[in-house]
């Protein structure tokens, strides 16, 4: 039996809501294919009101790629071994003073994930458990749109440029990222090809994106500033407020996402599933 999804815009900037669909079930053929060209087109994708396993979100993740599986050292204890791999909690639960996921407090800058790896993830999927009453929203912004309203003259002036990225999720502000030589990097083009659409994107953001090849520092801040103010114009950015029960997938390629500042004085829980390439090398 195929079923009927009910499909509702989340904003003008991107997303949609998709109900009429219980994830602890297979889907069937033709809406798993529905459901793929939905998130091609709309980049973010919410399906709430969901009562999902861990092994539920990773047989919904595999719809769109190659689910990650690596252990993870904050992936919570109470999770059956299967489910665990690959699983991260995003909390600011803590035990015995240590939280027990990752990204655990507080406001993010936006970023990209995977992005200092050579091959990013594709797709990210989270699932809301415990959510405060107020703050510690999910901005998602349109990377596509973004492209697309650059002057002509902009549009040539990056075209072909590369940017240095790295992981320093640590990092307050644009001052202090990179500063670690260790840290994981990885080069990438400035303007990406999204593979299903062909539609061009803005690949920087102001967590990830350390500099621009070949550029000097002053060049390159300059120019970065000037594309994360226009990439995060509220235009382009929708804001996702939680409600347990959300699962939701964005697509890496097309999208950042931030995170907005929430009271540490409430649970924040949040269960993620990472999706990759198939040809993409394990682990890269
Ligand atoms: C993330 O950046 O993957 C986490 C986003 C969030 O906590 O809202």
């Amino acid at each position: 039996m195929t079923i009927t999804i009910n499909i509702e815009p989340l904003s003008d900037a991107l997303g949609a809501a998709i109900r009429g669909i219980d994830l602890r079930q297979e889907v069937d053929e033709r809406t798993q294919d529905e459901l793929q060209e939905l998130f091609a087109r709309h980049c973010v994708l919410c399906f709430p009101d969901q009562k999902i396993s861990a092994e539920d979100q990773r047989r919904f993740a595999a719809m769109f790629g190659r689910v990650d599986g690596g252990y993870r050292s904050k992936s919570g204890g109470d999770l059956k071994e299967s489910a665990t791999r690959g699983v991260m909690l995003v909390s600011n639960i803590r035990k015995d003073g240590k939280p027990i996921g990752s990204l655990p407090d507080g406001e993010m800058m936006f970023h990209s994930d995977g992005a200092h790896r050579e091959f990013p993830y594709r797709a990210t999927t989270l699932f809301g458990i415990r959510i405060p009453s107020t703050g510690g929203n999910t901005l998602f912004a349109n990377l596509q749109a973004a492209y697309d309203a650059l002057s002509p003259k902009m549009r040539k002036r990056v075209e072909t440029l590369e940017t240095q990225t790295v992981y320093d999720y640590a990092a307050q502000d644009r001052g202090t990222i990179g500063e670690d030589p260790t840290l994981p990097r990885a080069r990438h083009p400035l303007v990406k090809t999204h593979p299903v659409t062909d539609r061009k994107s803005l690949y920087i953001s102001r967590l990830m994106t350390e500099k621009i090849v070949g550029f000097d520092h002053d060049e390159s801040e300059a120019l970065l500033a000037e594309l994360f103010d226009h990439a995060e114009k509220s235009e382009f950015v929708y804001s996702h407020k939680w409600t347990p029960g959300d699962l939701v997938i964005w697509d890496n390629r097309s999208t950042n996402h931030a995170r907005t500042d929430f009271s540490d004085d409430e649970q924040r829980l949040l269960r993620r599933y990472t999706i990759s390439d198939p040809a993409a090398p394990l682990g890269n």
